[in-house]
Parts: C-alpha cells; sequence; structure tokens
C-alpha cells in the first residue's frame, strides 16, 4: 500500500496548544496509530546529552538521529504513550521544559530534521495515523487527508503546561514556563527550516477556554465530511 492510500490527519501549534491529548483522543476514536514528532526531537536531544554529543554537531546529531533505537510503546488504555530510549522507559525525562528547550534548539538543524522526517514517515501504517508536532501539515506529511491548527493564548498554554507538569510531580514555575514557552514559540516560528505556521489548506481553531472534548468533537465532526 502507497503512504498516500493510508488516511493521515495532521495536528500542528505551538507547544501547549492541546495536541498531545487531543492526538491520543482522536487515534483512540478512530483506531488509528498516533506519531508524537516533539518526543522524537527531545529524546534525541536526551540521547545527545547522554552519550556526549555536542547538541551544536550537526551532522553528529544527524547520525544519532538515524541510528537511535527508539520505541513508543502506547498504554493500554491508549491515554499516554511511553517512549523507550535503549530499552528504558525516559518518558518522564521528556516532559521537563529543559528537555523541550534542547529539542527546540536542535530542531532548527536541517541535517537533523532530514533525518527525523524519514523515521516519521514510518509511521504511515494502515488503518490511520494521526501526526502531532510543528510540521506535519507543512512538510512530513503535505498530502494528509486532514490538517489541523491549534492555537491559545500564551497565558493558556502557560496555564496548562504548569498543570501537566504539577500532575505529573515535576517542579515547576509558572513564570518561568512563560518565558520558555515564548523564546521556544520564537524560535520555532522564525527559523528557516520547517517553521512553525499553519499549512494553508488546514483548519485553524483556536482552543483558548475550549474544553478538549469540544476541540476532538469539532476536528471528528470535519473528518468525517
Ligand atoms: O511538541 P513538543 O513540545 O514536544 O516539541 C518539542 C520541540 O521539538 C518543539 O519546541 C520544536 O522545536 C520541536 N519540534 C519540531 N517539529 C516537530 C515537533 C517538534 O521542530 N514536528
Amino acid at each position: 500500500m502507497k503512504h498516500t492510500d493510508i488516511p493521515v490527519i495532521t495536528i500542528d501549534g505551538p507547544s501547549g496548544a492541546g495536541k498531545g491529548t487531543i492526538s491520543l483522543r482522536l487515534a483512540k476514536h478512530l483506531d488509528w496509530h498516533t506519531l508524537d514528532s516533539g518526543a522524537m526531537y527531545r529524546v534525541l536531544a536526551l540521547a545527545a546529552n547522554r552519550y556526549n554529543v555536542p547538541l551544536e554537531n550537526e551532522s553528529a546529531l544527524a547520525n544519532l538521529a538515524t541510528h537511535l533505537e527508539i520505541y513508543f510503546k502506547p498504554l493500554p488504555d491508549l491515554s499516554a504513550t511511553q517512549v523507550i530510549l535503549d530499552g528504558q522507559n525516559v518518558s518522564q525525562d521528556l516532559r521537563s521544559e529543559v528537555s523541550g528547550a534542547a529539542a527546540s534548539k536542535i530542531a532548527v538543524l536541517p541535517a537533523v530534521r532530514r533525518a527525523l522526517l524519514i523515521r516519521q514517515r514510518d509511521f504511515c501504517q494502515a488503518p490511520g495515523l494521526v501526526a502531532e508536532g510543528r510540521d506535519m501539515g507543512t512538510v512530513v506529511f503535505p498530502e494528509a487527508h486532514k490538517k489541523f491548527f491549534l492555537t491559545a493564548s500564551c497565558e493558556e498554554r502557560a496555564h496548562r503546561r504548569y498543570k501537566q507538569l504539577i500532575d505529573s510531580g515535576i517542579n515547576a514555575r509558572l513564570s518561568d514556563i512563560i518565558r520558555d514557552i515564548t523564546e521556544r514559540d520564537k524560535r520555532d516560528s522564525t527559523r528557516a527550516k520547517a517553521p512553525l505556521i499553519a499549512a494553508d489548506d488546514a483548519h485553524v481553531i483556536d482552543t483558548t477556554g475550549v474544553s478538549i472534548e469540544t476541540v476532538v468533537a469539532c476536528i471528528l465532526k470535519k473528518v468525517a465530511l
């Protein structure tokens, strides 16, 4: 089966716009696969740190990206996906703001993006894929059947991220998160390669003050059309 025959829904947007939770809910509803592409950038940054690869060494990072042993293991209730690096569950390590910032630094490197793009396309498996990130609809799956771009105010995204971190037992300060999100948005939106931008054919949904259930219902309605 050609990749383009397999239906893909892309969910792009900035950090904290609700992409992760919404993608998992959609995939559960449709019984499709998921791709959390941000986790790939995060796990690569983590691996670089573990193997002493400097975050500026583009070719060594791209090589690591190609050979990294990463495995995504959905929980039985599909409420989350565990990330396994070299046989070890690193899901908790990946959620920190430090990890997000390191991911965003290596994400500006074109060779790293090219290496991860190949691995991201491998996730396109029958019966379908819900792919979330920054460039899923623009670069990785430009032929996707339906594309969505989720936004929300910076304050709301920071509050959501803060709650997520505290709920999972990670210490956090709201003011630090607002600063990190602002920096990360700027770096992601202004980079030359695959910047954070809505695809021309994406449905843009502002999730500020809107519940997850409402956003999921809105997407499912559009997907069914
Ligand atoms: O989505 P998440 O916060 O996990 O992504 C971490 C970082 O990885 C983002 O800030 C962004 O720089 C990078 N990223 C990317 N392209 C993607 C997904 C994530 O550049 N498709």
